[in-house]
């Protein structure tokens, strides 16, 4: 497994990492804390050294048995987690230093660790990007040595661009096949302030793999099934905002462009193309489609005749609904 800096954080992290939103659950089956160890193995032995977690993920469990596993197993993982969404409303006049500074204290309880690798805002409603306040406590929790770094995850290109006026790290974005509008100012601005790239939804929470069809069906608990109008959350967080019946047919011009079924691992490969990107997060419900996914690691780079296609798939079906709205 190749390493890349992350940023200022000047940290070298396994190119492919680890999301951790469905850590031991389908989204929405019970939690599996069997399977979420196995996940964690299997990323130990194909040589992850990154993970990205959140303390809302399945309400701390995702943290909790993150920090079981580095503590039976010290020095293998770096650890992105974040903060915000617990929340309630998940309004920006509730984001205060100390709320920040009790989610930094409750992280590093379920993690079991003195210091956080890096914390990031949790997709915050956008004035808090301008927010001063927020920021100068980040800062402190630096200076305190409760974080070793920190940074945001964003939603929108101009949230990101807000948040790097301050002096962030890290900064974690969706960015994929299907969502391109990060190349046009994101990925060359990020690179200027040396500010280390997080590629989250790598799949398209899926749909990338090439494995779904008009029929598969997708749990009532699952976000793929409840929140494709954003009901609960951001829309772009669900197949990336893409309509789904629209992203099947661009999905089957990937498949004839690449000639394979098998799109997960070209999908990674595709993002690893570019340079600016720290590292691509691919989340796992199981311990077969991490090894499947790692495997984007061993292709060879992608030609510049395919980067251009899918540059055309992308104007083709997507551009004009998807480029607009984040
Ligand atoms: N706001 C934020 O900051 C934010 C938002 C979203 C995600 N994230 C982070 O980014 C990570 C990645 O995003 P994501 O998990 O939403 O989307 P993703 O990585 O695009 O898709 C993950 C899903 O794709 C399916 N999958 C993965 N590998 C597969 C394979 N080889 N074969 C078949 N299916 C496969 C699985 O679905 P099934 O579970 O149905 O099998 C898996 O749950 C998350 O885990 C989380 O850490 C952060």
């Amino acid at each position: 497994m190749k390493e890349r800096i992350l940023g200022k954080t000047g940290r070298a992290v396994s190119e492919i990492g680890l999301g951790t939103w469905q850590l031991g659950t389908r989204w929405g089956d019970p939690f599996n804390k069997e399977e979420a160890w196995k996940i964690l193995e299997a990323a130990e032995e194909a040589g992850i050294t990154f993970i990205d977690t959140a303390d809302v993920y399945n309400g701390g469990r995702s943290e909790e048995t993150i920090g079981e596993y580095i503590a039976a197993h010290p020095g293998k993982f770096y650890v992105a987690t974040k903060c915000g969404r617990r929340l309630k409303p998940h309004s920006a006049e509730l984001y205060t230093p100390e709320a920040i500074a009790g989610f930094v204290e409750d992280s590093l309880t379920r993690l079991r660790l003195e210091r956080l690798d890096l914390l990031l805002l949790h997709c915050p409603p956008s004035s808090v990007f301008a927010r001063d306040d927020i920021f100068a406590e980040l800062d402190r929790q630096k200076r305190l040595g409760k974080i070793a770094d920190y940074g945001v995850s964003i939603e929108k290109v101009s949230e990101g661009l807000q948040a790097m006026e301050y002096d962030i790290s890290a900064l974690e974005v969706v960015f994929n096949m299907f969502r391109l509008k990060p190349l046009d100012e994101l990925l060359p601005r990020a690179a200027e302030k040396n500010v280390g790239l997080i590629a989250r939804v790598p799949l398209a929470s899926g749909l990338l793999t090439g494995r779904y069809t008009a029929d598969t069906v997708f749990g009532p608990k699952d976000h793929r099934s409840y929140n494709r109008e954003g009901a609960s959350f951001d829309k772009g967080e669900t197949f990336s905002g893409v309509p789904y019946e629209l992203g099947l047919e661009a999905v089957e011009a990937l498949k004839q462009l690449f000639g394979t079924e098998q799109l997960a691992p070209i999908a990674i490969r595709w993002v690893l193309m570019h340079p600016q990107i720290s590292v691509v997060i691919p989340g796992a419900s199981r311990a077969a489609q991490l090894r499947d996914n790692v495997r984007a690691a061993q292709l060879p780079p992608l030609s510049e005749e395919q980067m251009q296609a899918v540059g055309r798939i992308y104007d083709q079906y997507l551009r004009q609904s998807i480029h607009p709205q984040w």
